[in-house]
Parts: structure tokens; sequence; C-alpha cells
């Protein structure tokens, strides 16, 4: 069948400038995509933009940000509407003060950039549920991110609250919005055109008509939703391969603007794993690859800032909450500083400039001070200050108690209890600590998927079971964005093969909201051994920007002034959180810390530099205990043969299906003839080659894994981002293997293999062998 997407693209763009021309006067501003080019007021453009997000910036900073963006030789500035940052509770719309997206807009007018505006509904970027609100999750069948009634009924709600907010602001309305994305790299989450092409019709009901309509995603999968009328642009990271990267692209639409809409300067950080970094050098030389052939960008991100509060999301699986620091390794630093990277990109950046374009000045940083250490004398415990409870015959999610963020706290009363009695609970999200009769039994950790405690023997019924759940950030990637918290379904009691429900709870909600804390006794002295509010205050006589040093406290957040700064956590690798200056004051400043462990030491220090990369969890970092060797003398492997040198997919197919629960993948040889063997995603294929879901896999082992440089760990593999990888270390040969237990007994009929974005596939397995067994492998 001949390919329809050409000519009807080309009526559209041809639509686009005719109704813009016709309605136009020729003075009217407008922005098109052209042949090969966009069109700045019918003149060839690219695309410089600097992606920043205005919720992670205080905003008496937006200003100092967007110039500093300026100053690194951008033209635009790309931003995300975040809906639950807007509509906390449903209906109640709030687009003021840091929330203020029009003022932000305006703000980068004024500075003479452009802005390109990515209202979701869903955004990803790490942040609480990719932006879409909790008390969706109230609607125990909802399905987000499709036609859902429910859901679509609140995307067009909230749309159009947006569209009121930015409509007026499209560049041929006089503002400086030039175009508007459908939707979020939704190839990453499944096929559903008509989804997509709903969405995109409510973006246009809300008022954005008169700008280009675009939609990004992988190069690996732009196509599964790609509309015809839509713009198509493509999203990678440093180090990717830029011609292979538009390849598919270019070949279907060979007559577009080519751009990647998100070009990773950096990475993210979660709880309890390696910090990020990534080169500069390869970002600007991929930057520059990009500016040397007119294709336009967005660096993803420029400034990251922080994520405060309780908005950080997590990644899945394994669960993986996201540290409040949203520095990125980005070109400008969480606190708006400079960096290597800043002046690097700005030198490259100063020799692509229009002809009548001049670098601007590099605004200066905001004054940084220190804070001697604060004292807190006066704690609240929190055992000693609930709220009025609820009563529950069944446990529920956080949700169904009409709660967003926080912790909540379970209580009942338990049965006669025999020794070994082990207490389950189906499913914890995300944090729990358990006590009985007010003793700590245990703490359980959904990032190591523990959800167990062994009770003490109770000779008699009746004592008291407290089940404190915190919340960390609901995922914001891949289907488990459905993520309820608190306690999911049920909490039992295993002894001797018999499992009792426990039922009758009394449930009390611990929300995070500055009211909700400040509003305690706080009449015990200083340090407390159970989870405890806290609260000082102390003096300044100058104000500034400072990192709130959290290295003697357990796991909690923090609020200033009443605003909520972010989570700590004595784990890492973030140690310090960043206080914008902005919200201190000269003379008494109220500081409160929720410790749901309990600190070494109740002191807080203010430094002037952050600590970001200090990790303390004593989990191993890679997936082989010393000594430990793969043994696959005595194994017939399922599949074995040898992957072509290119980017991209590969799938290798079993002779026959073959039931399984252990795979093993293990590369024999390198193309590259080098040590290293990396893998950046692999897929197991079911029955009809669909994959198998990823929910419940564990790496078992792996050879080798470099960490020194890098974070790059063998799961990685399958954490559903392209641009992570597992790599082996430099001076250990082949071969390599990889142990993934995958959860329970499935069919298996091959496999697909993705190796590393970079040109000439670094670590590109060439002879490989795959195994999959019944029974765990022997070492
Ligand atoms: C994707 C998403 C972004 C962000 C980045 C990783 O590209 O679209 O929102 O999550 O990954 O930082
Ligand atoms: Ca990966």
């Amino acid at each position: 069948m001949k390919d329809l997407r050409m000519p009807l693209f080309a009526i559209f763009i041809f639509c686009i400038a005719v109704c813009s021309s016709a309605q136009n006067p020729s003075s009217k501003p407008t922005f098109e995509v052209g042949k090969k080019t966009f069109l700045l007021n019918g003149q060839p453009f690219v695309i410089k933009a600097a992606e920043i997000h205005y919720p992670r910036i205080p905003d008496a900073y937006w200003e100092q940000r967007i110039e500093m963006c300026k100053s690194l030789g951008m033209n635009t500035l790309c931003l995300y509407v975040f809906w639950n940052l807007h509509e906390e509770r449903p209906d109640e719309f709030d687009f003021s003060g840091n929330k203020d997206i029009a003022r932000f807009c305006r703000l980068a007018q004024k500075h003479g950039m452009y802005v390109i505006v990515r209202p979701g509904p869903y955004v990803c970027a790490e942040w609480e549920m990719g932006g879409l609100p909790w008390w969706l999750l109230k609607k125990k069948d909802i399905q987000l991110r499709t036609l859902d009634t429910y859901y679509m009924e609140r995307v067009r709600k909230f749309m159009k609250e947006v569209g009121k907010q930015l409509a007026a602001l499209q560049i041929t309305r006089g503002g400086n919005i030039i175009m508007v994305q459908v939707e979020n790299e939704y190839g990453s989450y499944g096929t559903n055109k008509p989804y997509v092409t709903a969405i995109r019709d409510i973006v246009r009901e809300s008022g954005f008509t008169e700008v280009p309509l675009f939609q990004c995603d992988w190069s690996s999968n732009f196509l599964n939703n790609a509309l015809d009328d839509l713009l198509w642009t493509v999203n990678f990271g440093t180090g990717a391969n830029i011609e292979d990267q538009f390849k598919k692209l270019k070949e279907l639409r060979p007559d577009i603007p080519l751009m990647c809409s998100e070009f990773w300067s950096g990475w993210f950080d979660h709880w309890g794993r390696k910090h990020e970094t990534r080169d500069g050098a390869t970002m600007v030389a991929g930057l520059k690859d990009m500016l040397d052939q007119n294709i336009s960008f967005s660096l993803y991100m420029a400034h990251g800032g922080t994520t405060f509060g309780h908005w950080g999301g997590a990644n899945n699986p394994a669960y993986s909450a996201m540290c409040s620091s949203y520095d990125y390794d980005a070109p400008i630093s969480e606190a708006g500083w400079t960096t290597e990277k800043f002046w690097s990109l700005r030198e490259l950046l100063s020799h692509y400039l229009a002809p009548d374009e001049k670098l601007s000045d590099v605004p200066p940083a905001y004054p940084v001070i220190e804070i001697p250490e604060i004292k807190f004398e006066k704690a609240a415990p929190l055992f000693d200050n609930l709220p009025a409870s609820k009563k529950s015959v069944d446990i529920q999610p956080m949700e169904l108690f009409d709660q967003g963020w926080g912790s909540i706290l379970y209580r009942t009363t338990l049965p006669k209890v025999k020794a070994e009695t082990i207490l389950t609970i189906t499913e914890l999200h995300d944090w729990a600590q358990v006590f009985v009769d007010g003793k700590l039994i245990g703490r359980l950790d959904r990032r190591h998927g523990e959800n167990k405690v062994v009770l003490p023997a109770l000779k008699t019924a009746g004592a008291r079971l407290d089940i404190l759940v915190e919340a960390m950030g609901r995922v914001n990637f891949d289907k488990s964005i459905h993520d309820r918290k608190g306690i999911t379904e049920k909490v039992e009691l295993l002894s001797g093969g018999n499992a009792v429900s426990l039922k009758n709870w009394t449930v009390f909600n611990l929300p995070d909201d500055y009211k909700f804390v400040q509003d305690k006794k706080y009449t015990a002295k200083g340090k407390q051994t159970m989870p405890a509010y806290y609260r000082a205050t102390f003096n300044l006589r100058e104000t500034g920007d400072v990192f709130l040093d959290m290295q003697t406290w357990g796991k909690g957040l923090v609020w200033v002034n009443g605003h909520a700064m972010g989570r700590f956590w004595e784990i890492g690798p973030q140690q310090t959180l960043y206080m914008p200056g902005c919200w201190l004051k000269k003379g008494e400043n109220e500081i409160i810390v929720l410790d749901l462990k309990r600190p070494q030491q109740a002191v807080i220090k203010g430094l002037k530099k952050p600590i970001l990369d200090m990790l303390r969890e004593k989990a191993p970092e890679t997936h082989r205990k010393e000594g430990q060797k793969l043994n696959l003398q005595n194994e017939t492997s399922a599949v074995q043969g040898s992957f072509a040198l290119q980017n991209g997919w590969q799938e290798v197919k079993f002779g026959k299906e073959t039931k399984g629960r252990y795979f093993c993948i293990e590369g024999l040889s390198a193309h590259d003839g080098s040590n290293v063997a990396a893998i950046a995603e692999l897929l197991v294929l079911g029955i009809n080659g669909q994959p198998l879901p990823h929910e419940g896999w564990k790496i078992l082992y792996a050879d080798s894994e470099e960490t020194r440089s890098g974070n790059h760990t063998a799961d990685k593999i399958y954490d559903l981002q392209e641009s992570t990888f597992w790599s082996t270390v430099d001076n250990t040969s082949y071969p390599h293997q990889i142990v993934i237990d995958l959860g329970k007994e499935s069919i298996v009929s091959g496999f697909r293999y993705l190796p590393r974005a970079e040109k000439e596939c670094p670590g590109m397995i060439k002879d490989y062998k795959a195994y999959m067994k019944t029974e765990a492998f022997s070492y």
C-alpha cells in the first residue's frame, strides 16, 4: 500500500502556512514548519532551546535563570506544564505565584526568548506520577493515558485551563510560544493512536491552533503512534549516534526540519544509587554535530533545579525514588551557577548566532551564605501527635482515604502469635516501619522488594500493631504510574502454612503539608528515638543561597518558613538540600524537620556547597558475590549466533519456545575486539514474540559491572531507558554473562538486544549464546 504519510503532512504544512498568512497581514509574527527548516516570520530558523522547569526554580529566581539560558546562546525555552501542581484537588486550579506559567512565558519574552510548551497531560520528567494528579487513582479501575472516560474528561478540563493561561501567548497573537507538544514519548508506554489523536484534538480545542503541534519519541518507537498531521521529533542523549537517530525519520519525511526535542545533558539521581554525570565534551560535540546540519534541539536540562517538597517521581522496576536535587549535571547548576559545561557550551553556541545577534552577558549568581549550626531543642514525637483517625475493615491505599502525599499509619490489634509467625504486606508503597506495642520490629524498603517481618511470640491476644508507611514519589514512567501508596491490598500473618488476613484497621493520615506539620505540640526535648517532628528558629543578618547539611539525620522532609524544601535520606548520594536565599528572611526564620528514623544529632548547618555524590547505602553496588563464577559447562544453550554491528534493536528467535524462569545471555566476543560488553536494553520475548513484562525481574549475576567511571550496573538493561546501559570493566576479558530471574516461570521464544546508542556501538557483542532454565544456574 502506498504510504500516505508524506502527502498528508505536506497538506498540513500548507494549511498552517495558508491559514496564518490568510488571517494575517504581513506584519503578524508567525512560526511554521517549512521545507527542511522551521520558519520564523518566513525566515529559516534553528531552535536552540534550553529546557527548564518553573516549579524547580523559585519564581523570584526565574528571571536570572532565563538570562542564564540566554547567555548560553539559546534562543528558546522549553517547558513542561505539570498538571498535578496546578490541580492538587479536583477542579481547584492554581496558576499563581510559582505556578504562574503565563508570567514565566512573558519573562522569557522580555529577554527575547521563544517558548515551546509541553502541556502533557503526562510529562514524565522524574516528577511525581509523571505530572498526573494522584486523585485520579481514587477510581479503582482507571486506565491512565488511555481513552478511559473519566481520565479523558479530567484531561479535557485541565487542558482547557492551560489554554486559558497560554493560548493568548502564541506568537501569532503577540506572544512568544512557537510550538506545543502533544503527550510525551507515548511510544515508551504503548501503541494507541486513537488516544494520541484525542489528546491532539484536546490541545487544539484548548486554543493552540496557530502554532505547529509536534510529538516526541525515541527513534526506536516513534512510528507506533505517529500521527500524519503532527511534526515528529526524536529524543536521545549525550553520546548518541546522531545520524542513526534521524535515519528512519529522514527516510519517511525527507522534507521536514529535524529536531532533537530532548538532548539529555546529564541524568537524574535516585536515592541509594551512584550520582550520575555525563561527559561535557561529548555533550558539546553532539550539539555541534546537530548545529552543523541545522538540526534544531532542546537541551534537557539546561538547568535542572530542585524537585522541592514531595514532587519527585520514581522509576520501576526495581522501584527507586528520585532525589530532591535535579541538578542533572546540567550546564547551569542546581543553584544557578555556571559550570565547566556551561562555558564550553557558551563557547560553541557563540559560533552559531544570527548575524545581528550578540551573546548576552552572564548574569551574576545570587549571593551564598553559611549558617552556623542550628540546634533542634524542641520535638513533637509523631506517635504523641496523631490526628483524628478513620476506621476501615479492610486495609486500603492512601488515595482511598483521600490522602495524596506523606505518611500513613495503619493500626490494629494482633491475635495470639506463635514464634516464627511472619507478617507479610502486599504491596508496600514505599517504606515502612513495623511496631508491636510501640517497639520497632523491622523496617521494610520497597526498593529491595522487602515486605516481610518476623513477629515475636505474643502469649495473649491484643498487642497493638502499627505499620507506619511513608509514600515516596509515585512512579513517573511506564505502566507502573498506577502507583497507589500506603498498603495496596492486604496484611497477612503466615504461620505453618496458614495465612490470616488482618482486619479492622484504625487509620491515621499524616499528610506533609506545612499546616499539618506546624500544628504539633513541640514540647519534647532534644533528640528522639522514635519518628518525630523537630522545630527550631535561627536568626540571619544577611540572606543568601545555602545548602542545608542533613548528614546527621535519618530519613524525612524539611520545611523552612513554610516552604517544603524536599526529602533527605542518609543513604545518599544527596546529603544537602538547596535552600534558595529568596525564601529566607533577615531576622528570625523557622525550620521544621520530620525524621521518620532518628537523627544521630539533631543539628543542621548551612554549607556553601552542595554534597550530591556521597553514597552511604550498604547494599552492594554490583550483582556478583565475591569469588562467585557462573558455571555454564553442563548447560545447553537455547540459541547461539552473531549480532550485526549496527545501532538499534536486533531480535533473536529460539529454535522452539522454551519454558523457564532463569535467562542467561553470554557474550563470547566483541565487534571491536576489546574486553568490554555492553547492553542498553534487553527484552525477553514470550508467546507470539510479545515482550514479557519486566515487573519482578531481578539480576542474579553479572560477571563484571563498570561503576568506577559511570553507573553501568546490569539492572540498566531493563530500566526501560535506551540511553542507560550495562557495561563490563575494560580489564576483564570475554566471555561475559548476565543472569536474570524473570520472577516466575514463563514461555520464552527469544529476546531483543539493544546495543549502546553511540556511533560504532561501543561494547557491541559479536558472538553470543543464550540459555533458558527452569532451575537456577550453578555457580
Ligand atoms: C524522557 C522524558 C523526560 C525525562 C527524560 C529523562 O525523555 O520525556 O521527561 O524523563 O526522559 O530525564
Ligand atoms: Ca537501559
